[in-house]
């Protein structure tokens, strides 16, 4: 790959985004007064709020014994300022990035949480109100773009990365932010060849620090594939061409493969689509397709098929000595979640979660003979599966989801559950959280000594506070060992990584 073929396809990212129609300026913004109506009567919804356009800093309320042990930073991000000028977003994937940091130790808990300052903002800040669009929102009177960077709000996850730590978007470029302050430094590029390329929020990091990504350009047809040393430099970025690539999410990593799967929903170019999400078309007689690339020569090596599902993401895949890889994810039967669920939830409207749902399935695939194969593993709803950073790219045994048995009814009709999974012997232990909270994705950690935590945020939506619970990762039915509450209520986030020390 020549860098001016990389350079064509950076600028031609904006295909990612197309300008759409230019509305009018509305003299009130309807979805703006609807949600904070319909906030009086569901007040759940304060998930979904967003915040000020302001710093955040406080010391917790711990209550509990937080564990000596467990001493570091978890770093999440999420979608975090959803209105600005009076003008509110119409999908939740288009809030500015909100960068939050849990630093504990010593029995004491510190918060703090800043926006990202990506140019976008940047540019809206000195405007006083939307000037771009997003992937599922046009505001009034919108300027044309350039590049996917030029809407990118670096807001679904966080990548720790020797001094910096970055804010991950999945159609553009990480924004490097200063890891104790969250001050933003600025978007990274990697190298000049590959400046603009998309770095998707699911980057897979193996324990010896190696680290794996991809990008993808789907109006290009276009698959990036990264990949860095264990101490953080570029080793390879390639560009291979997949017919119909739509949007993957996540991906997962054996110790020989990378795999993909492929969903069949893709942008419809003849579609007269204000935005991206409205151009989308969901393919659902079509198969899913699973993509499976050699680490060694970034290859793809095979292409299987799986039924039409839609994919978030995958809690983590293995080989064994056979060629079998075998993996786990949050399965659902069509992206209906985010095509309407994700946008209606903006204007308050009653958002059903259930019908679309994802449930946790596993997976087989035979490379010498040439199938791939998929179960339910529980009969629940499931998302955010995770392990531990250990057991990435290698057997796992714990797996842990959010969830929600089926015949539970929490009022905010979300997941209400934390489950962790000891699939060596197949059984599940779960906390239930009460109706009045609404947790995030769960992360399991290992402290310095080797003990092993699980790091639950949540928002207790009656209190209006953001909370941080710890479990024994190995006894999560007992309940959190200790709690840490905010003074403040934070958006629901979306994803985040443990640094310890
Ligand atoms: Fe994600």
């Amino acid at each position: 790959m020549q860098r001016r073929q990389f350079l064509e396809l950076a600028l031609t990212a904006a295909a990612l985004a197309p300008l759409g129609r230019v509305a009018a300026m509305p003299l009130g913004d309807t979805w703006e007064t609807a949600f904070r109506a319909a906030l009086e009567e569901a007040p759940w919804l304060l998930g979904y709020l967003g915040c000020e356009d302001r710093p955040f800093d406080a010391s917790a309320k711990v209550t509990g014994t937080w564990p000596a042990a467990l001493a570091g930073s978890l770093y999440r991000n999420g979608p975090g300022m959803h209105s600005l000028g009076g003008w509110r977003y119409r999908h939740l994937f288009d809030g500015d990035g909100l960068v939050q940091c849990w630093r504990f130790g010593n029995g004491e808990v510190r918060h703090r949480a800043r926006l990202v300052a990506t140019d976008k903002l940047e540019r809206e800040r000195a405007a006083g109100r939307r000037l771009l669009p997003g992937f599922g929102s046009l505001p009034p009177d919108a300027v044309g773009l350039a590049g996917a960077d030029d809407l990118n709000p670096a807001n679904i996850s966080v990548l720790p990365q020797g001094d910096r730590l970055l804010a991950l978007w999945e159609a553009g470029s990480p924004y490097a932010l200063d890891p104790e302050t969250l001050a933003t430094r600025g978007p990274v590029t990697f190298s000049a060849e590959t400046r603009g390329l998309p770095f998707s929020a699911h980057p897979r990091q193996e324990p010896d620090g190696t680290l794996w990504n991809f990008g993808y350009l789907a109006g290009l047809n276009k698959l990036v594939l990264w990949h860095f040393t264990p101490d953080a430099r570029l080793a390879r970025a390639v560009v291979r061409d997949v017919p119909r690539i739509g949007m993957p999410h996540d991906f997962v990593v054996t110790r020989q493969h990378l795999l993909l799967l492929l969903p069949p929903l893709y942008p419809d170019p003849g579609a007269d689509a204000a935005t991206l999400l409205d151009s989308l078309r969901w393919h659902g007689e079509e198969a899913t397709r699973v993509l499976v690339v050699r680490k060694s020569d970034l290859e793809i090596v095979t292409t299987l098929e799986l039924p039409a599902q839609w994919v978030f993401h995958f809690g983590n895949a293995w080989e064994d000595e056979a060629g079998v890889i075998r993996f786990d994810a949050a399965r659902a039967p069509d992206p209906r979640l985010m095509t309407e669920t994700f946008r209606e939830l903006m204007r308050g409207t009653e958002a059903d979660f259930t019908t679309s749902a994802a449930r946790p399935y596993r997976y087989r695939v035979d490379l010498q003979g040439g199938t791939a194969e998929e179960e339910p593993f529980a009969d629940m709803l499931g998302e955010f599966p995770l392990v531990l950073p250990a057991e990435v790219a290698r057997r796992h045994d714990t797996l842990v989801m959010l969830g929600r048995d089926l015949d539970d009814r929490p009022r905010h009709d979300g997941l209400d559950r934390v489950c962790v999974f000891d699939l060596a012997c197949e059984r599940r232990a779960s906390f239930r959280y009460p109706d009045t909270e609404l947790p995030e994705e769960h992360l399991p950690v290992t402290a310095a000594d080797g003990s092993r935590w699980l790091l639950g945020p949540s928002l207790d939506w009656a209190s209006g506070q953001s909370l941080l619970r710890v479990f024994r990762l190995d006894d999560v039915a007992a309940g959190p060992v200790a709690t840490a509450r905010l003074p403040y209520a934070l958006p629901l986030g979306l994803h985040g990584r443990f640094l310890a020390g």
